[in-house]
């Protein structure tokens, strides 16, 4: 089992190790949103605060969207993003105003 740690909403989930993440939003109430879900629009970019060794890998999709300085800080794009296992804390901008 492993466990994500939205940190904006105050939300803790256990999750299936090696869930997608953008199933577990499904199943909780939280406010990271999605957008195209194939790692091309930038709306569901958050931060791994903790556990960056316990998610999925950077997908090519990643490596596109994102500068070299965001990936040193640890973003990542939500719809890419897989929960490996062990603990993995979250954090993201409000965008729901875009
Ligand atoms: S939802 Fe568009 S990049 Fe993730």
């Amino acid at each position: 089992m492993a466990q994500i740690n939205f940190k904006p909403d105050d939300v803790i989930h256990d999750v299936e190790d090696g869930t997608p993440l953008i199933e577990c939003c499904e199943e909780v109430d939280v406010s990271l949103s999605f957008g195209c879900t194939e790692g091309t629009c930038g709306v569901c970019e958050l931060t791994v605060l903790e556990g960056m060794n316990n998610v999925s890998r950077l997908t090519e999709e990643e490596r596109d969207y994102l500068l070299e300085e965001d990936l040193e800080a640890g973003m990542r794009l939500g719809c890419q993003l897989k929960i490996r296992k062990g603990e993995v804390v979250l954090t993201w901008k409000g965008n729901r105003a875009k």
